[in-house]
């Protein structure tokens, strides 16, 4: 916007305005340039030209339009198939969009037997198509991209299974775990996020074609046709909401949104285990960068630009949700706002997946610092309690109390718990034997938990199984 883009048009009764700047005065340039959406909508054309393939056949087969022009359209399409492909394709913002611009090169290409493409269509049910078809390959694509990720996962998981860390709750520590259990956590999460794009992807395969502007066509058609030649289960089965719809965008950019915000969590994760203070991973410097003045310095930019991430896709969320919102049926020019956020959101998710994917792989735990660090803060606290429950038959409660005292004394000492001396430990509970020992040290404690899901190396070891055959 210019500076003086607030002042009112000049009163000359002509329409012609002050706007300045690079929209000198005349409206229609204005109307052009706030129209226009062929920069950012080209990223449709191959979908543009599959639904203009699948409609020309069925216009072909229904004996809509005659054979021959209808050969001659197919072929032309290939031809500016071949152009686009080339980089020779004369994009024109005076075409408008993507839809228009491939009709008018046609039309160039053929002549006008081009115009006999578009009997029984209209704009509105050929961007609904396009897009649906853009998002379902984004769908798919983010689903592949999460299995990657999670292959890279299980294989750092399996090769560190037993590597004791703290397990944390408030980021205090609080009960000993393995890597391999933490990094089969997000193994967890990442499946349910690929499953949610499968579900999306499912409920989007409907085909809109053939609803044409909004009611329907009088030619007889086969939606049937076309939806599976596109690869869509079924043509959807009204038509003003196969050209309103968009919750399909919505709903991919939801599972978008809830992905960036697990991989935010790794992201975040790994620059606190990459802190000297924490020193529990190391990365290459393939995914870190150094400092232009502090020499010693070596930082996870990968991993805050990932966490960062989550900000402009939940924000794509909330602008296609806000176009959507209110608009009577069936489409409005607001609709053509879907794109820029939606083609956004998937730009950085697909690159923060196939980045943190590069990033799970690179990373190399220090199994000696984490181990250590495993047994510091009186981790094995609980196994302690739970000894007692279980060899002496106290409520939990009281074994609580008496494991506080314990831990006091420790702290009072300086001492782990493992380091304490048996009378110690009687002095405060006098039937305690030197069985507690084998319960204290974080080893323990980790193969201790070996309910179903539970850290022990065993139970982790059997979900990095299921999870292997599960991703293949
Ligand atoms: N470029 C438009 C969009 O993205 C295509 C549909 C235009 N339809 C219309 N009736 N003007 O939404």
């Amino acid at each position: 916007m210019t500076d003086n883009a607030s002042d009112k048009p000049a009163a000359n009764g002509q329409g012609q305005a002050m706007w300045g700047g690079r929209f000198s005065a005349k409206p229609a340039e204005l109307m052009q340039a706030i129209n226009v959406s062929i920069g950012f909508d080209k990223r449709l054309w191959a979908q543009d030209l599959a639904g203009s393939r699948a409609h020309a056949r069925m216009l072909i087969s229904q004996g809509v339009i005659a054979r021959e022009d209808g050969e001659e359209i197919l072929k032309g399409l290939d031809a500016v198939e071949g152009e686009i492909v080339a980089g020779a394709f004369p994009f024109r913002d005076e075409y408008e969009d993507i839809h228009m611009n491939i009709e008018a090169r046609l039309r160039e290409l053929i002549g006008p037997t081009a115009g006999r493409l578009h009997t029984a269509r209209s704009r509105n049910d050929q961007v609904a198509v396009d897009f649906r078809l853009w998002v379902r390959e984004a769908c798919e694509r983010s689903a592949g991209q999460l299995e990657a990720l999670q292959r890279a996962l299980v294989a750092q998981a399996e090769a560190y299974a037993d590597a004791l860390m703290p397990g944390f709750t408030h980021l205090q520590p609080a009960q000993p775990v393995t890597f391999g259990h933490h990094l089969m956590a997000y193994v967890e999460m990442f499946g349910r996020d690929a499953g949610r794009f499968r579900d999306a992807r499912a409920r989007m395969n409907e085909c809109p074609l053939g609803a044409a502007a909004l009611a329907g066509s009088p030619f007889p058609i086969d939606r049937h046709q076309t939806a599976a030649s596109l690869g869509f289960d079924r043509p959807t089965a009204n038509s003003l909401d196969s050209v309103s719809a968009r919750d399909f965008a919505l709903e991919a950019l939801s599972a978008a949104s809830i992905t960036a915000t697990h991989l935010s969590r790794l992201a975040e994760e790994i620059v606190l285990w990459t802190t000297p203070m924490f020193g529990f991973i190391k990365l290459t410097d393939a995914f870190t960068t150094g400092s232009s003045i502090m020499p010693q310095k070596k930082n996870p930019d990968a991993a805050e630009l990932i966490r960062a991430k989550v900000g402009r896709i939940l924000g794509s969320l909330t602008t296609l949700t806000v176009v959507m919102k209110g608009l009577p049926l069936a489409y409005s020019k607001d609709m053509q706002e879907d794109k820029v956020p939606t083609f956004e959101a998937f730009d950085a998710l697909e690159l923060s997946l196939l980045a943190m994917a590069g990033m799970v792989s690179d990373l190399t735990p220090n199994t000696e610092r984490m181990a250590a660090a495993a047994g510091a803060g009186f981790s094995t606290a609980t196994d302690l309690a739970d000894w007692l429950v279980r060899e002496l038959n106290m409520p939990f409660r009281d074994a609580h109390h008496v494991t506080g005292s314990a831990v006091k004394a420790a702290e009072g000492k300086g001492v782990d718990l493992a380091e304490l001396a048996l009378a110690d430990l009687q002095a405060i509970e006098p039937r305690i034997t030197s069985e507690i020992y084998t319960v204290l040290t974080p080893a323990a404690s980790a193969a201790s938990r070996m309910s179903y899901g539970g850290t022990a190396p065993a139970q982790v070891r059997a979900q990095i199984a299921r999870w292997k055959e599960l991703l293949g």
